[in-house]
């Protein structure tokens, strides 16, 4: 018995063939989510480059705005949109039970096990309507770190009016490198996933078609 057929009940349980894997509403959140985040992460980086704040900058070919300024406004454009469809997509996850049925539980060992397996290449990926160990920690990580982003985002952008944000932050200094360290943990997350989309690609065909 390998690693993975102990507790991966893709084994066990597979989806019917020609079921519905991601509803449209998951994947309409999903690219939506996916133009806004760049958005983000493109005018984030030209702000950035405004007032550093460690010994470097990020390449002017991967930023978005020209200019501080011009920056800014496409932060605070695409933020609407990040907002307003990461609520959606949140509240539909918990309220149709998608994240208590996908995301949940991780346990610690069956995360070591399929840590394990996917270095030596035995990580299954037959049923793509359950997520293995590693797959539920890294989504679930992604969702908390873009809750993170926005409630430390909306410190700095009103540090006057959301005193108590900032102060849970530790003060306005400190809500701009959680700011900023949020996004490295966004961006760490997007590129080992898209590589994982491409080295799967039923995966991604199932976000876009469903199935
Ligand atoms: C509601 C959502 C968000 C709000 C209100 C917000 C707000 C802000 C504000 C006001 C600044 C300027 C800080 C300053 O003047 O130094 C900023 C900077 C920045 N933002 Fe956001 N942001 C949001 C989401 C995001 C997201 C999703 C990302 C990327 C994944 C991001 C990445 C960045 C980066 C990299 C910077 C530059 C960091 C710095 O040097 O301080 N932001 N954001
Ligand atoms: C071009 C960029 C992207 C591609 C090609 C892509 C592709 C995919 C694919 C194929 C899946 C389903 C994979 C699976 O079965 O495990 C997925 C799920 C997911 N992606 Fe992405 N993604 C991208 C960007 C992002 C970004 C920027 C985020 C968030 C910051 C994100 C967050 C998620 C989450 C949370 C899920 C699980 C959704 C659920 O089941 O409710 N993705 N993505």
């Amino acid at each position: 018995m390998t690693i993975e057929s102990t507790h991966n009940p893709a084994l066990i349980r597979a989806a019917p063939a020609g079921a519905v894997i991601h509803p449209a509403w998951v994947r309409v959140t999903h690219w939506i989510n996916v133009v806004a985040m760049l958005v983000m992460i493109g005018s984030g980086w030209e702000i950035y480059n405004a007032s550093p704040l460690f010994p470097f900058r990020f390449p002017r070919e991967f930023t978005l705005g020209g200019w501080l300024a011009g920056a800014l406004l496409w932060h605070f454009a695409a933020m609407w949109l990040l907002v307003v469809n990461g609520l959606v997509y949140v509240a539909l996850g918990l309220a149709t039970g998608r994240f208590r049925r996908k995301l949940v539980p991780i346990r610690p060992r069956e995360v070591l096990a399929d840590a394990k397996a996917a270095f030596t290449g035995r990580l299954a990926h037959d049923d793509l309507s359950v997520y293995n160990a590693i797959q539920k920690l890294l989504y679930l990580g992604v969702i908390l770190a873009g809750i993170v982003i926005v409630l430390s985002g909306l410190a700095i952008w009103k540090p006057i009016q959301m005193q108590e944000l900032a102060a849970l932050f530790g003060g306005y200094d400190a809500a701009r490198y959680v700011h900023f360290l949020a996004m490295a943990a966004i961006v760490g997350f997007v590129v080992i996933h898209v590589v994982m989309a491409f080295v799967v690609p039923k995966s991604l065909r199932a976000m876009i078609t469903g199935r």
